[in-house]
């Protein structure tokens, strides 16, 4: 989407002669956001602040839909990316179902409008109480994770008298070259069945008589940015599929996953084209005949988003240069996490000689450093900056840690601005504390 960028940030990012001087990452953003001014949203709403694109997300939704043309194919976002109401009844309204692992996530998708038939839920640890909830509100498919949960799916649909469907979630052991704790494809991770243990559940398949099996699930990670390791495991999946129904077991639906990975560093990141990976699913599925259901995430999401904050001041430490600004790692914990890089920018003009920041929040732990070394022109306390990519797994993420309130959102669209979440007030925050325990004894 490299090219629509500039319908994102118009207006001239900074003159050619510094322009020309700097590598992308210390380049400016434009002072406008989908024809809305930045500078205008951080003095309204103050910082931290999230602000979407919806003019970004409803080009991705179209673009994939476009990929898909001909196909019997749902797009089923995973809400874990984003679950922000207003993102959901976006995705909402361009036909896409939801990807979810909770009822958390189950009733912002009903919420939003989302219709519980275009709803897969997935995930590890479905309870009971979550399953008898989905059944209700008629989700169309648990992509089931473990014998013992499809004994749990089966009981709660045979007490609820109605018939579950179910897909078997296989492990395919390939490796998806993505940060080990967002990789989860490997025979060693949690998630999954091997084919082995899903040939025995197919055997057993007419003794479950309130689970219909009949589909096919495959996730192997997040933030992928090849597409060999998603052409492998469709390719074990559906090698699987002619097994299965050469045997007689009918399969009407393969869940893809998610996993399309995106841009964090525009001077290195290269992540394949949309239409490229529908080529892949389309080449590996091709005498598969029935729905085709994806998952992604961070793909519709991420680029979409921008984080803006303050330069709270510059502190000069005995051996780095420390730029301390007002957001943390509970507001976008993906650096301190995984050492994730996100671009980082200023918002309108900046100018002075290039100097090299650690770029740190004001929680108290070293680990909430965004940036090491990072160059930047010269700033100082107050000047506005842009933390980029951060519409996924960033606000879905954040924690009150350190009694920091949820920040608050925005979304923007073509030159209108519409705030989607507030700040949370102190108040909210604490709200939920029982301040005079009621002790009981037994
Ligand atoms: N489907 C399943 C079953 C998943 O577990 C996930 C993500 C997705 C779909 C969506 O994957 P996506 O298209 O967004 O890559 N917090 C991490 C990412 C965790 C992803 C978890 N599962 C991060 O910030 O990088």
């Amino acid at each position: 989407m490299a090219g629509e960028d500039a319908a994102r940030f118009g207006g001239p990012p900074c003159s050619p002669e510094i322009a020309a001087k700097m590598p992308d990452s210390r380049l400016m953003t434009a002072p406008t956001f989908d024809g809305v001014d930045l500078i205008e949203l951080a003095q309204r709403f103050g910082t931290p602040l999230q602000v979407y694109s919806a003019g970004d997300v409803r080009r991705r939704v179209q673009s994939l839909t476009r990929a898909l043309h001909g196909l019997d194919a749902l797009i089923c976002y995973a809400v874990k990316a984003n679950s922000s109401h207003a993102l959901l009844k976006l995705v909402a309204a361009l036909g896409a179902g939801a990807d979810i692992v909770s009822g958390g996530e189950l009733e912002r998708s009903l919420r939003a409008g989302i219709p519980g038939e275009r709803i897969v839920f997935s995930g590890v640890g479905k309870t009971a109480e979550e399953i008898r909830t989905a059944l209700r509100a008629g989700v169309g498919r648990f992509n089931v994770e473990s014998a013992d949960e499809l004994e749990c799916l089966s009981g709660v649909a045979r007490e609820l008298g109605t018939v579950a469907c179910a897909a078997v979630r296989i492990n395919p052991d390939v490796d998806a070259n993505t940060h080990a704790k967002i990789s989860t494809g490997r025979a060693e991770n949690k998630f999954g069945v091997s084919i082995d243990e899903a040939r025995s559940w197919f055997a057993q398949a007419r003794d479950f008589t309130h689970v219909a099996l009949n589909g096919l699930h495959v996730h192997i990670g997040s933030q992928i940015l090849s597409l060999e390791p998603f052409r492998q495991a469709l390719q074990v999946v559906d090698g699987f599929r002619r097994e299965l129904e050469s045997s007689g077991h009918a399969i009407s639906s393969i869940d893809v996953g998610g996993g399309l990975g995106v841009s964090y560093r525009a001077a290195q990141d290269s992540p394949p084209d949309v239409a490229d990976y529908v080529a892949v699913i389309r080449e590996a599925l091709r005498d598969f005949h029935g729905r085709i259901v994806l998952e992604p995430g961070r793909w519709l999401v991420a680029e979409a988003g921008i984080l803006l904050t303050r330069v709270i001041r510059i502190k000069q430490g005995s051996e780095r240069r420390f730029l301390i600004i007002d957001a943390a790692m509970n507001d976008l914990p993906r650096p301190s996490l995984y050492g994730a890089w996100h671009d980082i920018v200023h918002v309108g003009q900046a100018s002075g000689p290039v100097l090299a920041y650690d770029i740190v929040g004001p929680v108290c732990e070293t680990g909430d450093t965004f940036a090491q070394a990072r160059e930047l022109a010269e700033c100082k306390g107050g000047d506005l900056l842009a933390i980029k990519t951060t519409g996924a797994y960033s606000a879905s993420m954040a924690s009150n840690y350190n009694s920091r309130p949820l920040l608050a959102e925005v979304m923007v669209d073509g030159g209108r601005h519409a705030l989607i979440r507030q700040r949370q007030s102190l108040d909210a925050m604490i709200a939920d504390e029982v301040t005079t325990p009621q002790w009981i004894s037994e």
